[in-house]
C-alpha cells in the first residue's frame, strides 16, 4: 500500500478564539480526497479542545509537544492524559524550536517519542540541520544522529505511528524553501537510513514530510518528489493557503 500524503499545519504560538473559528470554518468547508490525503492541525495547547470540538472528523488534531510523565509537579507541561481526555490523537515532537529555544536534546526528544507512542498517540517527529551544519556538509550526519536517538528507543512496530518531518532549520519561517531536489535528496537519505538501521518495511511505510517555507506557490513542485510524503506547514497554515496546499495533491 502506498504512503498516504499528510499535510500538517503547525500553528506554533499563534491563535485566538477568532482565528480558530476562521481557520476551522475554512477547513470544515473545504474538501479533499480523504482516501489519499490526511490533514492534521496543531494549535497551541489551550485551544486544542476548542479546535477538536469545532473541526470535522476528517481533520486530525495534534499537540505541538508533550512531556514524558503522566501527571504531577511539572508546572506548565502537557500530559498525554490531557490529550486523550480531549480526543487528541497526535503530537509533534522534537521541533527545531523545541530543540533550539528550549534546549531539548536528542535524548529528551527520543524519550518523548517513545512515551507518546506508548500512550497510543501518533507522532510527527521532527529532524533537520541548521544552516552552518548544511554549509559544513553535516546535513546527513545531523539528521542521522537525531533519527538514531529515536530509533534506539523504539521497537520496529512502533514506527507504524511515527511520521518523520524533515525541516531544515534554515528554511523555517525564512521564505528560503529547500528546492524540490534538495528536499528529495535528504528524504531519500532518511529512507535509506531507515532501511539500513530499522527495516525495509519501516523504510517503505514511514511517511517523510518536508517542512520549511512551504507555500501555495511551491507545494506543487515539492510534492512531485518521490520521497516527499507530505508537508509540515507553519506560517501558511494560518492562512487560506493551507487549503490550496492540501489540494495541490488531489
Ligand atoms: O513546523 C513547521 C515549520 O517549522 C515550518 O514553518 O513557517 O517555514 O512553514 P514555516
Amino acid at each position: 500500500m502506498g504512503r498516504k500524503f499528510l499535510v500538517g499545519g503547525n500553528w506554533k504560538m499563534n491563535a485566538s478564539k477568532q482565528l480558530v473559528n476562521t481557520l476551522v470554518s475554512n477547513l470544515n468547508a473545504a474538501e479533499w480526497n480523504t482516501d489519499e490525503i490526511e490533514v492534521v492541525i496543531a494549535p497551541p495547547a489551550p485551544y486544542l479542545d476548542l479546535v477538536r470540538s469545532l473541526a470535522k472528523p476528517e481533520v486530525y488534531v495534534s499537540a505541538q509537544n508533550i512531556y514524558f510523565e503522566k501527571k504531577g509537579a511539572f508546572t506548565g507541561e502537557i500530559s498525554s492524559e490531557f490529550l486523550k481526555d480531549l480526543g487528541i490523537t497526535w503530537t509533534i515532537l522534537g521541533h527545531s524550536e523545541r530543540r533550539e529555544i528550549f534546549k531539548e536534546s536528542d535524548e529528551v526528544t527520543a524519550k518523548k517519542v517513545a512515551y507518546a507512542l506508548g500512550e497510543g498517540l501518533s507522532v510527527i517527529a521532527c529532524v533537520g540541520e541548521k544552516l552552518e551544519e548544511r554549509e559544513a556538509n553535516q546535513t546527513a550526519a545531523v539528521v542521522f544522529r537525531q533519527l538514531a536517538a529515536i530509533a534506539t528507543v523504539l521497537k520496529p512496530e512502533d514506527w507504524t505511528h511515527v511520521v518523520v518531518a524533515y525541516e531544515p532549520v534554515w528554511a523555517i519561517g525564512t521564505g528560503k524553501v529547500a528546492s524540490p531536489q534538495q528536499a528529495q535528496d535528504v528524504h531519500a537519505e532518511i529512507r535509506t537510513w531507515l532501511r539500513d538501521n530499522v527495516s525495509e518495511a519501516v523504510a517503505e511505510q514511514t511517511r517523510i514530510l518536508y517542512g520549511g517555507s512551504v507555500s501555495a506557490k511551491n507545494s506543487a513542485d515539492l510534492q512531485t518528489q518521490i520521497d516527499i510524503d507530505g508537508f509540515l506547514i507553519g506560517g501558511a497554515s494560518l492562512t487560506g493557503d493551507f487549503i490550496t496546499i492540501i489540494n495541490t495533491r488531489s
